[in-house]
């Protein structure tokens, strides 16, 4: 059976059918390839160069390897699966499992679930932790702990692990450290790297040249999305078939080229708000994820020549049909200065139908036999008809269906895209100098020896009380 494949729609973009205001014209699309074209070629030659190994990632049999083996190590007996991490070494996965579980995974029953309970701690706030440790506690020998980090140094994954590491040591003793924890990190450097080669403890490795925002694809998200039953297999499979799509140089046939190339283009129109607007539960945290790909990828101050810039795209998220009753108003009536991607659904993977029956008032048997499934795309259409009556550019992303498939070609489609976007904008894509500073920041003011000098600063700045507090 042919693979499903997800479609950019932008005829919803153009000046035909928003207006020559803020539609863009064939000759301008036509003006921004060559740039476009170019960017494919440069990243090419990079993957040839070893960089960029984020492609190359579904190819990785060896990685496929040592996952399954872990999975086959772990799962046996695992009720829980706790998965330690923040940022992209925790928004992938929490993406994988919304998209591809049923919504109350956690609440079936063990028959009825492919995996363990899956609980992703993505923060250090007290009282969810605590109340995962209080939810855990008569269950920890059949927990499984995924700690994710590739520096192995962040302070919120770092100390989550500390936690876990004296809970298992005090309540199942020394060898749980081996049999319920499972550490990925950097194959050679940091903190958790050197205790784990110490300590003997299984690791899976964040490929070097990998990027937290781009690991999805690595053991980092197939690691706990297999454990929780996820065929990685068909989702490598579908990134791999998008990774040739958005290899060609053709850029019309290219779709992430398509996608970098409209949205930059709106970009330097002033359209700097991306909305990743998906209508269907499944997709929601896949927005999440696009919204750290695109947003730590390509807000810089300094572009490749090292020259101040300033710039980025800001990636807003939006879930369809909630979000209508919220957002939608500002949308149409406010600012025109967003780009809108529509994400819809052709064939959901289960669908529920409006009832016919007696007493239904005359003003609501419009729904009566109807689907669910077709009232929400309904609303799409609707939603992206209003925008487009209001000169609102909408992009159409289509998924015809939403599985381990096409999941993996929305992964590799955006990836591709903000490595495109970032050579549009002539910016590192790659780093994240911003977060690193919030990082050293938090260890100065939590006392980390190396630091003194920002926790001297931080104190002038912090330590007084404020003239402007009200
Ligand atoms: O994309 C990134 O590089 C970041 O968001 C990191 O994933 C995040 O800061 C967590 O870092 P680490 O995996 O090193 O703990």
């Amino acid at each position: 059976m042919a693979t499903p494949m997800l479609q950019l729609d932008y005829a919803n973009t153009l000046s035909t059918a928003i207006g020559k205001n803020h539609g863009l014209s064939p000759a301008e699309i036509k003006r921004a390839e060559p740039a476009v074209k170019a960017a494919i070629t440069q990243i090419e030659r990079e993957r040839k160069d070893g960089k960029r190994r984020y492609r190359d990632l579904p190819a990785d049999a060896e990685m496929v390897k040592s996952v399954k083996a872990a999975v086959r190590k772990y799962k046996p007996g695992a009720e829980n699966l706790v998965v330690l991490g923040i940022g992209g070494s925790a928004l992938g996965m929490i993406a994988l499992q919304t998209a591809l579980n049923p919504p109350l995974h956690n609440m079936l029953s063990k028959g009825k679930r492919r995996g363990p309970r899956l609980f992703v701690m993505d923060n250090v706030d007290p009282v969810q932790v605590g109340n995962l440790l209080d939810v855990l506690g008569t269950e920890l020998k059949r927990t499984r702990f995924n700690v994710i980090s590739k520096s192995g140094e962040t302070a919120e994954t770092a100390s989550q692990f500390l936690i876990i590491r004296d809970l298992l040591a005090k309540k199942l003793g020394a060898t749980a450290l081996k049999s319920n924890m499972i550490v990925t990190t950097d194959p050679a450097a940091g903190t958790l790297r050197e205790m784990a080669d110490a300590e003997g403890w299984h690791t899976l490795p964040v490929p070097d040249g990998v990027g937290g925002r781009f690991s999805v694809l690595s053991a980092v998200g197939l690691f706990p999305a297999a454990m929780v039953g996820i065929n990685v297999d068909k989702l490598l499979a579908g990134a791999a078939v998008m990774g040739e799509r958005v290899a060609k140089k053709a850029v019309r046939k290219n779709p992430a080229a398509m996608l970098a190339l409209l949205l930059h283009a709106f970009y330097t129109r002033g359209k700097r708000m991306h909305v990743l607007f998906p209508y269907a539960y499944q997709l929601k945290d896949l927005a999440d994820w696009y919204r750290q790909l695109w947003a730590e990828s390509l807000g810089k101050q300094q572009d490749l020549d090292g020259r101040p810039v300033i710039v980025g795209p800001t990636p807003i998220k939006a879930l369809g049909a909630t979000d209508q009753h919220s957002q939608v108003q500002l949308y149409r009536e406010g600012p025109n200065d967003k780009v809108f991607i529509m994400m819809g659904v052709d064939k959901f993977c289960r669908n529920v139908k409006i009832p016919r029956g007696k007493g239904t008032p005359p003003s609501l048997r419009y729904l009566q036999g109807a689907s669910l499934g077709k009232l929400l795309n309904a609303e799409r259409l609707a939603t992206e008809h209003a925008l487009v009556a209001s000169e609102r550019p909408c992009l159409g992303l289509n998924f015809p269906v939403v599985n381990e498939e096409t999941v993996g070609q929305f992964i590799m489609l955006w990836e591709a895209a903000t490595s495109i976007a970032g050579l549009l904008l002539n910016i590192n894509a790659y780093d994240q100098p911003a977060v690193q500073t919030g990082k050293d920041y938090t260890y100065a003011l939590m006392g980390k020896p190396g630091y003194e000098k920002q926790a001297r600063m931080l104190e002038k700045r912090t330590g007084k009380p404020s003239r402007w507090t009200v």
